[in-house]
């Protein structure tokens, strides 16, 4: 399987430039890993240099890039940026401004009202691991595929082989998958959104796997938890938002007050010797591991963040047995 886009690029050194010179060194040093592991998503600059806050993620060829502002009033880049990031990555990969996508917080915004933008509709394919993932960095809130928990998924997919895997806040499925190709003999993803649960479903299409035995559900987590009591699971993912609201939703979803329940629910159905995968990205989230009295709690953070990714608090994970 060699379809995974990583274009060479040269080496020389532009003098006139530290974004230029860092972007290409850490896609030359990721470019080898890249090959060797079947990926050809990853991040190629994360706020290495303090006077360029952004991070760039590269897709398969094209470019998604975030802008982090320090001021509210200011909350798109500054065009001279946009103009001098899409000349840099022009310049490297050879590639026009229509392959570079800019995140606008404005338009994320919007979209956190409407979901998707609906119009173009652009998707296409990337690998991770060898995994075919779909993703799209123009319609919707995210591309379809959260890098900084590549990691993650390739540890639950060494645990998987032969195993019942839920994945709980599924979003696109991408947990399930990784479980899945690695020889999982049941998963069962669980998301609320209709479009994530659809994307999902074609991500499992994309990667020939049947959906007999990888049921995925539309349903809310928290509802969902309570009805699945008589299963049994080997691994559980527990990957949800740090907030969510949604007129299928009565409450509004917080982290911070739901995890206990979260934990407490999922515990109920974790199989003797089974193992949780608990994640959040709130850099303000708490853990009080005393409200689960006899549960071992390690915090595996530091082995789940990506080499690509430098800023090292993009999330916490840690694994819960009893
Ligand atoms: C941060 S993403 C989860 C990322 C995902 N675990 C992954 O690995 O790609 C949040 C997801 O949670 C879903 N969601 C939010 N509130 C939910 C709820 N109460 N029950 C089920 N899914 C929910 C959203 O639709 C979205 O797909």
């Amino acid at each position: 399987m060699n379809d995974i886009v990583l274009p060479a690029i040269g080496d020389g050194e532009d003098k006139s430039s530290p974004l230029k010179n860092r972007i290409r060194k850490n896609y030359r040093h990721l470019r080898k890993w890249a090959r060797r592991t079947e990926t050809d998503c990853f991040r190629v600059y994360d706020r290495d240099i303090k006077e360029y806050p952004l991070a760039i993620d590269f897709y398969a060829g094209r470019f998604s890039v975030q802008y982090f502002s320090s001021s509210r009033e200011e909350a798109e880049a500054p065009p001279e940026l946009v103009e001098e990031v899409d000349g840099i990555l022009g310049a490297i990969f050879q590639i026009g401004p229509d392959m570079i996508y800019w995140r606008s917080r404005i338009r994320r915004r919007k979209m956190e009202q409407y979901e998707k933008k609906g119009e173009r509709k652009e998707f296409f394919t990337v690998r991770e691991y060898g995994a075919a993932f779909k993703v799209n960095l123009q319609d919707y809130l995210d591309t379809g595929l959260f890098l900084d928990h590549r990691e993650t998924r390739r540890m639950v997919a060494s645990l998987s082989k032969g195993k019942r895997v839920l994945n709980l806040f599924a979003y696109t499925c991408s947990f399930s998958i990784h479980a899945a190709l690695a020889g999982a003999a049941f998963t069962k993803s669980v998301d609320l959104s209709n479009t994530y649960t659809e994307w999902g479903r074609e991500n499992f299409l994309l990667n020939a796997l049947p959906l007999e035995n990888n049921p995925i559900v539309r349903a809310d987590c928290l509802k969902f938890l309570e009805k699945e009591a008589s299963s049994r699971y080997d691994v559980i993912i527990i990957d949800p938002p740090t907030i969510s609201r949604s007129k299928k939703m009565e409450d509004m979803f917080d982290i911070q007050k739901d995890y206990p329940f979260l934990i407490e629910q999922s515990l109920k159905l974790l199989s003797e010797n089974g193992v949780i995968f608990f994640s959040t990205n709130s850099r303000k989230f708490a853990l009080d591991t005393s409200l689960f009295p006899g549960c071992q709690f390690r915090d595996i953070s530091e082995k789940t963040i990506p080499i690509d990714f430098h800023q090292k608090k993009i999330h916490r994970c840690w694994t819960i047995t009893q």
